[in-house]
């Protein structure tokens, strides 16, 4: 395996994804764990990643890396490689021109590992506002920019890289064939990283870990990681793994029915728990959306819990956490600020007495899916837009009725549908419609109305950090705008959400 050390840049996570899309498998891990990386035979390499820092700045990360350094192979990216320079005795000093975005590689030694097979003109993507000035010796320089004489150094007589540039992105044209060069050829990492193995391997790992009788408690969402982790679950233990699906009365339209039989097909063990009532109850009267949460995620807490305890011999809880929820976030640039309380099934293990599994711990969104894929996982289950776990309570905005649910489910419901048979579901990341608390004036055949707004929302994302909302076709929006307000009865105007993330959120509460 391969590990990054994480100095706080934007982009680690996106080294470790185009890492793994070379079948390697790598860690991530914040700086301050480098003293106690110990570097064993299954270590194959290290990456020092980016950072907001400068060397210079008092309280910048500066591990000591004497004890990586010439062991194993280690590519400084950026920041990794301005810090290799630094603690050699080099010299860093603020960039006097712009060194951000585009630039050619200008010189290129071509006997250089790490650069083989890349080309003179090559495009790379500048982002520092630090240049490295003087190398210490021992220190050669392998490619240069016009602007940037460092562009790359290799340090002579051990297998250490520096590179001013950043290869993990897509503007980097030959940015993936240096990272090949380093994680194949010269850290010789085994490139038998695919879903089949990941398969086979977990299934064995579930194995080994969860005792011959113990049960394991799974709650299902009918979205892509509760569902991955419930099929490798199944598949290691069978009918051992009970699988909780719980209606809480805010899914979408025919939701929990479709997905109930959809898991059944898969031969799941599944129960499906129709609780609305016991949530709308406890949402009565409230319009605070951190409140709503709250008594959201409580109820769904005692429904699961009572459930669970249905299920003799219950040992183990599952979830299906995954990579990006369990990376170590570094903060080097005072601390990250939580904006919304996600919900999640916190303190049902401790209460329970249960031990947690997390199958899916170590892999990025897209590796989940091409797991699924692999474990047969339908396509209606494995493209599905995500969901938040409060459903519909947050695109309510104001206080909840079953009344506003039926209206909003039923809009939604035009809008997704609409999507998919326009082809345009794939094309945005999450779309959802949100029921206003306000009405408006309207007329339909000679009488005037005074019905609800509802506002939809289409957004483009990656991760869901950050998003652009979807400029889907006027044509389209007219048809959806069109087809709500004719056949629910209630919305009497359909309006299109411009924002973007930031500073708007993807959800309205
Ligand atoms: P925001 O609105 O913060 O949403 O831009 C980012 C992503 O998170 C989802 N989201 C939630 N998911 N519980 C969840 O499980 C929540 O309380 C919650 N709030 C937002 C949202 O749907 C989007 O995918």
């Amino acid at each position: 395996r391969l590990i990054i050390l994480d100095f706080g840049s934007q982009y680690t996570q996106l080294i470790a994804r185009r890492i793994r899309e070379l079948h390697v498998f790598c860690e991530i891990h914040p700086f301050t764990h480098a003293p106690n990386l110990v570097i064993s035979d299954d270590i194959r390499g290290v990456i020092l990643s980016g950072s907001p820092c400068s060397v210079r700045e008092d309280g910048a990360p500066n591990p000591d890396l004497s004890h990586i350094l010439g062991r194993v192979p280690v590519l400084g990216v950026c920041y990794g490689a301005q810090l290799l320079a630094y603690q050699g005795g080099g010299e860093v000093l603020p960039a006097t021109i712009r060194e951000y975005g585009r630039a050619r590689l200008a010189e290129l030694d071509h006997s250089a590992p790490l650069l083989a097979g890349m080309h003179v003109e090559s495009q790379v993507w500048m982002s520092h506002g630090d240049t490295i000035k003087t190398l210490p010796a021992g220190y050669n320089i392998i490619a240069s920019t016009p602007e940037v004489a460092v562009a790359a150094f290799h340090i002579a007589g051990q297998p250490t890289y520096g590179i001013q540039f950043h290869p993990e992105v897509t503007h980097s044209t030959e940015g993936k064939q240096l990272l090949r060069n380093f994680v194949v050829e010269i850290c010789g990492c085994d490139q038998s990283w695919t879903p089949e193995h990941f398969v086979d391997s977990a299934v064995e790992a579930l194995r080994n870990t969860i005792g011959e009788t113990d049960q394991v408690i799974l709650g299902l969402s009918g979205g892509v990681d509760s569902s991955v982790a419930a099929l490798l679950l199944h598949r290691a233990i069978g009918p051992r793994l009970h699988g909780i699906f719980v209606d809480n009365g805010l899914l979408r339209k025919d939701e929990f029915a479709a997905v109930l039989q959809a898991y059944e097909g898969l031969g799941l063990n599944v129960t499906g728990v129709a609780a609305a009532p016991e949530f709308y109850k406890a949402l009565e009267g409230l319009s605070d959306p951190e409140a709503k949460r709250k008594a959201i995620g409580r109820t769904f807490i005692e429904v699961f819990d009572r459930e669970a305890h249905k299920v003799e011999g219950a040992a183990w809880l599952a979830q299906g956490t995954i990579y990006p929820d369990v990376i170590e976030s570094v903060s080097v640039k005072g601390p990250a600020v939580t904006i919304k309380s996600h919900h999640n099934v916190g303190g049902l293990p401790e209460k329970m007495h249960l031990k947690v599994v997390e199958p899916l711990r170590m892999l990025f969104k897209d590796e989940v899916r091409e797991v699924g894929a692999t474990l047969g996982l339908p396509g209606e289950i494995l493209n599905r837009h995500p969901f938040p776990g409060p459903g519909l309570g947050i695109r309510i905005l104001g206080d909840i009725t079953p009344e506003k649910v039926d209206l909003l489910q039923r809009a939604d419901a035009v809008f997704i549908n609409l999507l998919k048979q326009h082809d345009l579901y794939q094309h945005v990341w999450q779309a959802g419609a949100m029921l206003l608390p306000v009405q408006s004036v309207g007329v339909m055949g000679d009488e005037r109305t005074y019905e609800r707004v509802v506002a939809l929302r289409a957004v483009t994302s990656v991760d869901g950090m950050t998003a652009d909302w979807a400029h889907l076709p006027y044509e389209f929006l007219a048809e959806v705008s069109n087809k709500i307000i004719n056949q629910v009865r209630g919305i009497n105007r359909v309006v299109y959400d411009i924002s973007s993330k930031p500073p708007a959120t993807i959800e309205w509460e």
